[in-house]
């Protein structure tokens, strides 16, 4: 039986490990307010400014393949730990920077560690929950990504009027969260899945005694221990062929929607487009401010009916609001309707769309459409197909949007949005209240 005890103690792991989730956002997002600051002091020339901001991106791709078979080799928990230290290596050595090179190569290492974070957090969160709260529990992640967004720039906000050193401080005060998790880290179990994996059954069943109860844990633990055993081969090549090649593209071409449909045009470069609408740069905060609230509320949203009315449909809603909107958006480019809030409206309802399905629901099918033996390395691929679509929206979207106008650029995202839209309501499968083994089964019984 699930006492209160048991759900207290998971929820307080989750908490834990989705700091990963909030030092990936506040890494993210931390650069934007020290851009201006940054230019002046190192002299930059665009070219080299890119680089500052971007190398992060090249980082990320790096971690999340570094990480994911290491993720199996040594457990989730430990490499957790070690993307915590590369959070405080980056950060210090980011906020001491002498020169470009210097801040390009730290900032590289704090993209190590947000590719690390993004891809074990999530899923080592779907490997220690039970079926019926896995869903909001593993979205707390992405909670906590838009908490570490929002603090960037709050931190950012509240630090830059402490004289020429203020872009130091708001890099290196990120090495107290960091700190934070690693201590924090010290107290959470390893995966459950993970030590059947490693055939340490006994420490496996103490730990899913703990989350679930004696009976239910039972039960689990045999579960967990005939998908582990039924397998054979566990190398990525066994990710190319029959059922799971078949996961692995669906896990893949989710992520890549996540971020072609074009969230961190509205993140990165929001300031931007209201600059377009001939917004001065003084609402700027406010809407920064409107932007991540919204985001925030709006994942609670899905946090709190992701387990109820399940991922598909979440999915689906958010994709249809995300088209209206981006149309919206588009219209009022085409028709230059800049007057009142028309573009704030479309905007937030956009982020409202994206908070309340694809920004956390992707993370989580993603994390639960493998098998235990395959894992790691199935989330690292899918998790790297994201970074890398992020990478390329990051840099064309600027370049798009002064040669082809808002009405064309947002009218390209719809489209892509309404081609996601048809591609989650055919293939994507429904994994609500299902343990992670009998979704296995499921998905791979079914040839
Ligand atoms: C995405 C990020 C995005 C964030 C915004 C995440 O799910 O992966 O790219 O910046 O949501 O909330």
């Amino acid at each position: 039986m699930e006492t209160n005890q048991n759900r207290m103690y998971l929820l307080l792991v989750a908490v834990v490990a989705a700091l990963g989730g909030f030092l990936f956002g506040f890494d993210t997002a931390v650069i934007a307010g020290t851009l201006p600051y940054l230019q002046p002091h190192f002299d930059l020339s665009d070219f080299q400014l890119g680089l500052a901001v971007s190398s992060i991106l090249v980082g990320c791709m790096v971690g999340v393949l570094a990480a994911g078979k290491p993720g199996d080799l040594f457990g989730r928990r430990p490499l957790l730990g070690i993307a915590a230290i590369l959070f405080m290596i980056s950060a210090l050595g980011t906020a001491l920077a002498s020169s470009l090179w210097m801040f390009v190569v730290f900032r590289f290492i704090g993209g190590l560690a947000v590719g690390a974070a993004s891809m074990l957090s999530p899923m080592y969160i779907a490997e220690i929950s039970p079926a019926k709260h896995r869903g909001a529990l593993v979205s707390l992640n992405q909670l906590t990504i838009v908490m570490g967004i929002l603090a960037a720039f709050l931190t950012n906000y509240l630090l830059s009027g402490t004289g020429d050193h203020n872009w130091r401080y708001m890099l290196g005060v990120e090495t107290i969260p960091a700190l934070i998790f690693l201590v924090a880290l010290q107290f959470v179990p390893e995966s459950p899945r993970w030590l059947v994996l490693m055939k340490k059954n006994p420490e496996a069943f103490r730990i899913l005694s703990i989350i679930n109860g004696k009976d239910q844990a039972l039960q689990e633990l045999r579960e967990i221990e005939m998908s582990v055993a039924d397998t054979g081969e566990s190398g990525y090549g066994e990710l190319f062929r029959g059922r799971v090649r078949y996961f692995l593209v669906i896990g893949v071409v989710l992520a890549v929607f996540q971020q072609i449909t074009g969230i961190n045009t509205i993140m990165y470069y929001a300031p931007v487009i209201f600059q377009k609408t001939g917004l001065g740069a003084d609402t700027a905060l406010l809407q920064t401010l409107a932007v991540g609230g919204v985001n925030f509320l709006f994942t609670l949203v899905a946090i709190r009916f992701i387990d109820r009315v399940g991922r598909k449909l979440l999915l689906i809603i958010g994709s249809v609001g995300m088209t209206i909107s981006l149309a919206g958006l588009s219209v009022a480019f085409f028709l230059e309707q800049f007057e009142g809030y028309l573009v704030l409206f479309f905007i937030l309802l956009y982020i409202a769309s994206f908070a309340s399905s694809l920004g956390p629901v992707v993370w989580v099918v993603i994390a639960e459409i493998f098998p235990n033996r395959l894992r790691s390395k199935a989330v690292s691929l899918s998790i790297e197909a994201l970074w890398f679509a992020c990478f390329i929206v990051a840099l064309t979207f600027p370049v798009l949007l002064s040669s082809a106008g808002g009405g064309y650029t947002f009218v390209l995202f719809a489209g892509i949005c309404i081609l996601n839209l048809l591609f989650i309501y055919k293939f994507v499968p429904e994994t609500k209240g299902k343990s992670l083994e009998e979704i296995e089964r499921q998905l791979l019984g079914e040839e």
